[in-house]
């Protein structure tokens, strides 16, 4: 089982661990879901003791979180607006007993971000911007969706506490608040590092 193996540290391919989801999200799943190894980098960066919460922003089907929560000893939670993709990942928590990974149904901006010490954000509202990102029937191409997004994500950043650690994937730096301080990026710079100042 793919969790297992997780556990164990001998980490599945990608496609591997998409099996566990319904063939539309694994055709989905190179465009729109964390790969593998980067969820696995990206918790690493955010964790440092067993209580910390980690929030994913548009936690789609769950895969960063059910395998943060796996290599991990913190709790991670998701909030995804997406109700049948909250369904999902609940299913996954559940068949799996992923007991640290928690779903939410809900917009993020209605999220408490101070409550959290570490935050993952692989952008979320590209949907909105590029028509080839479509996820399903309910994506809008909308600029000024888009551009209101990112402003309530600068401004939910901005209220979280100093030393707070934020892993992005895919996002370009300045779309992140300046109280961010850069720290580092992977080898190919999609993975970035900062911690709030
Ligand atoms: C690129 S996917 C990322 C999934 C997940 N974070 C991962 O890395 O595997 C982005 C997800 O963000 C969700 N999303 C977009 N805008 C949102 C919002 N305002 N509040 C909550 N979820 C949102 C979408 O429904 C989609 O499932």
């Amino acid at each position: 089982m793919v969790f297992d193996l997780l556990k164990q540290k001998k980490y599945p391919s990608n496609s591997k661990f998409d099996e566990i989801y319904p063939k539309l999200y694994q055709e989905h799943s190179a465009r729109h879901f964390t790969p593998v190894n980067i969820a696995i980098k990206a918790a690493k960066l955010l964790v440092d003791n067993p209580t910390d919460k980690i929030l994913d922003i548009g936690s789609g089907v769950g895969k960063f979180c059910c395998i943060g929560s796996s290599v991990t000893n913190a709790h991670f939670y998701g909030v995804e607006k997406r109700k049948k993709l909250t369904n999902l990942s609940n299913k996954i928590k559940r068949n799996y007993k992923l007991k640290n990974a928690h779903f939410i149904n809900n917009d993020f901006t209605t999220i408490d971000f101070k409550k959290f010490n570490g935050i993952y954000f692989f952008n979320s509202f590209h949907e909105h911007f590029d028509e080839t990102c479509i996820l399903d029937e309910t994506s809008k191409v909308s600029l000024s969706e888009y551009k209101k997004y990112h402003a309530d994500l600068m401004m939910k950043l901005n209220e979280c506490n100093k030393g707070t650690k934020l892993v992005t994937y895919y996002t370009f730096k300045n779309k992140i608040p300046s109280s961010y301080q850069f720290i580092d990026a992977n080898e190919t710079g999609f993975l970035k590092f900062y911690i709030k100042k």
